[in-house]
């Protein structure tokens, strides 16, 4: 399939309408769109204004790329992501991502909402993601090889554990119960069933998600160096007693919202301080 999304046109867009270069990307998830009012911001770019860049469709997430400083170091900052469930291809949900590398970022936090498996979990905990399943039963890269990135890419240290060390540290200092674990991404929309959640424990997964996978395979794949992190609004199907709802996710967020603000704010400052 011949693709008319061009990355290079949109990170050239960007790069035209600001002059920092910061090297660290960040994309917000649901629970971590509060980041933003804590960043010094430079430019603000609706994804409407942005060449080939999907539409966000969900509540809570606003659709723009801000550049600024957060806790004094560069950053680009996604406010919003488009999801596979909502009917994107792959190549649309990663095409920010390219864009990104396009632009010269080199270090990528990716975060996210995600439904706790793990006994030891609560509502309102944040994990670091050692690894992921990938359950969506598509792959980013499928299709015509890229004439500029390896074809089969290597996924045995998919998380940089230098970048996680840090947002362990982040959290820490946030005053907020941070875990790590394995992120098993799934389609969506529908939630899972007990008998799914409980046989993706059984293959090793910690929590449950309907994104981030897909990025983090092509912020591979572009070399980038990737961290991520999920906020754990509920417990995943059958491991609590109630049904689950959109709402229950919105309303853990929310009370997390700026704790989980304060934890990438914390995490850009000691990132920015290390690399200097
Ligand atoms: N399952 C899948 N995706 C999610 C969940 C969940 O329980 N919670 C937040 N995103």
């Amino acid at each position: 399939m011949k693709s008319n999304l061009n990355p290079t046109l949109a990170a050239r867009q960007v790069a035209k309408l600001s002059k920092l270069r910061p090297v660290l990307g960040i994309v917000l998830g649901s629970g971590f769109q509060e980041a933003i009012a804590r960043m010094e911001v430079d430019t603000e770019i609706g994804y409407q204004k942005l060449a080939g860049f999907p539409p966000v469709g969900v509540t809570g997430h606003a659709g723009k790329l801000v550049l600024g400083h957060l806790g004094n170091t560069p950053a680009l900052i996604l406010s919003g992501r488009a999801h596979y469930y909502e009917g994107h291809s792959m190549e649309q949900v990663t095409f920010a991502t390219r864009v990104l590398a396009e632009f010269g970022i080199q270090d990528l936090l990716l975060t996210n909402a995600a439904g706790g498996l793990n006994r030891s979990f609560r509502p309102g905990d944040f994990m670091v993601l050692t690894d992921h399943i990938n359950f969506m039963g598509a792959n980013p890269l499928r299709g015509p090889a890229s004439p500029r990135y390896p074809r089969f890419v290597d996924m045995t240290r998919t998380y940089d554990p230098g970048l996680g060390n840090l947002l362990r540290r982040a959290a820490r200092s946030s005053g907020l119960r941070v875990k790590s674990g394995v992120y098993l991404a799934v389609s969506g929309p529908s939630y899972e069933t007990p008998a799914e959640i409980r046989a993706f424990a059984r293959l090793g997964a910690d929590a449950v998600g309907m994104s981030t996978v897909p990025e983090a395979i092509v912020a591979r794949q572009c070399g980038l160096k990737v961290a991520a992190m999920s906020c754990i609004t509920n417990l995943a199907a059958g491991r609590g007693g109630a049904a689950l709802s959109h709402a229950e996710v919105l309303e853990t967020a929310e009370k997390v919202k700026n704790l989980a603000a304060q934890l990438l704010y914390n995490f850009a400052k000691v990132y920015g301080e290390r690399a200097e």
